[in-house]
């Protein structure tokens, strides 16, 4: 977008609109986050639903004259966005449902969403003067931020949790990122990087500190709604850790609502680990968000202090969502039932996604003529190890026609 389209950075909590140069991580008066605010009618005036339609990048990119960077990256072959919308009708008419949809947001470069993030993230670093950037992650927001300034040419320093797992940790390695495997969490992860960006001037890429992460992660929703012909679903489920990506989804309806191109917010329906659980168990009572101690399998959402969980809370009830909590079993047959009906493979932070819809199918939450449509945020290929815990052992069979026969025969095959 051109840079005069924006506004501001205006703090959630104080309200003060602060100038974006020098750019603010968060508020300078209270230290809260901040979110970016646009001239929208100054973006209409130049920007129309026609001249998006004959744009032929199919990528996140599309939507740059909604993203607060000047510039478009150089190269943006390695395509990051774009993502199918897989309509599966048949999971729609078990439900009674109209329409059932996956975004399947595994199909970025690194396998997740993050990417969306990551590669904003890195333009304007770039436009900042920047070559270096740190992240703290639970593993995709690392591997996306390797993956991508390997492409960029940047380099990248990554905190995260030795813990993590290890196809997440090889794959940041493996990009040339430095990973800072640490003996603790990833709630420590996030302060380290924080005080290491600031030690060495460096950019960060932290959710829930860097505001222009939320713009990345918004494209989800315009593609949501230009896939679906701008009739945006009714509900939309969301697997929420620090909360960074519904607040994404949520600004990014809300900027199309103010430019007039959808006619309502879909509700935005947060699923979270019952073991992780702090922004769900806020929606029904006053005061702050009070951090857990994380306990689920499900790594990508497995934080003690949501730091986007005020914009995170505000963003559900503004859409009138509903929380939802699943419990590991539940994550991981959802996981399988998924990959065995749709042919797609969530890592299992992603397929609470799906779970929160099972659960809230089971309640009889929905109305005949819903739309429906769940994020799967990230790939089950990073995650071998969790998937096999629902798989049991696999049995090795003698290498003869007769044993397959014997074996195929047999009810556990
Ligand atoms: C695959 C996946 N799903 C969901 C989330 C949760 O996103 P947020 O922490 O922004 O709520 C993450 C974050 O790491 C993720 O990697
Ligand atoms: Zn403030």
């Amino acid at each position: 977008m051109k840079i005069e389209e924006i506004k501001g950075l205006q703090c959630y909590q104080c309200n003060c609109l602060f100038p974006i140069d020098p750019f603010p991580y968060t508020c300078p008066q209270c230290g809260k986050n901040l979110d970016y605010i646009y001239d929208y009618e100054m973006i209409k005036s130049s920007w129309t639903k026609t001249g998006l339609e004959q744009n032929p990048d199919l990528s996140m990119w599309r939507y740059h004259p909604l993203l607060p960077v000047s510039q478009v990256p150089d190269n943006t072959s390695l395509r990051v966005g774009g993502t199918p919308l897989v309509n599966l009708p048949k999971i729609a008419n078990q439900h009674g449902l109209s329409t059932f949809q996956i975004k399947d947001d595994t199909r970025n470069p690194s396998g997740s969403l993050k990417d969306r993030a990551s590669e904003v993230g890195i333009q304007h670093a770039l436009e900042l003067g920047k070559d270096t950037i740190v992240g703290a992650s639970t593993g995709n927001a690392g591997s996306s931020l390797a993956a991508l300034a390997a492409h960029h040419g940047f380099t990248s320093v990554i905190f995260a949790p030795a813990n993590a797992p290890p196809a997440k940790l090889a794959q940041i390695r493996q990009h040339g990122a430095k990973l800072i495997a640490i003996d603790s969490n990833y709630d420590r992860a996030f302060d380290l990087a924080i005080e290491w960006t600031k030690l060495n001037n460096h950019y960060s890429r932290n959710t829930g500190y860097n505001p222009i992460l939320a713009e990345g992660k918004k494209t989800v929703a315009f593609e949501i709604a230009e896939q679906n012909n701008w009739q945006v679903p009714d509900h939309i489920f969301i697997p929420v850790g620090d909360g960074c990506i519904i607040s994404g989804v949520y600004k990014g309806f809300f900027d199309l609502l103010a430019l007039d191109w959808i006619d309502h917010m879909p509700r935005l329906h947060p699923v979270q680990a019952h073991g992780s659980a702090a922004i769900v168990n806020s929606l029904s009572r006053e005061g702050a968000i009070e951090s857990v101690q994380a306990q689920t399998l499900a790594d990508s959402i497995s934080v003690d202090k949501p730091r986007d969980g005020e914009k995170a809370r505000r963003a559900i009830l503004a859409s009138g969502g509903v929380g939802f909590k699943v419990s590991d079993d539940e994550i991981l047959s959802a996981q399988q039932a998924l990959s065995g009906s749709t042919g797609l493979f969530a890592e299992p932070a992603a397929a609470a996604a799906y779970a929160g819809f099972l659960q809230a199918s089971e309640k009889i939450f929905f109305n005949a003529d819903d739309k429906v449509t769940v994020l799967i945020t990230g790939t089950g290929l990073k995650d071998i190890p969790a998937a096999q815990k629902n798989l049991g052992s696999l049995e090795i069979i003698p290498a003869e026609i007769s044993e397959i026969e014997n074996y195929l025969s047999r009810d556990n095959k």
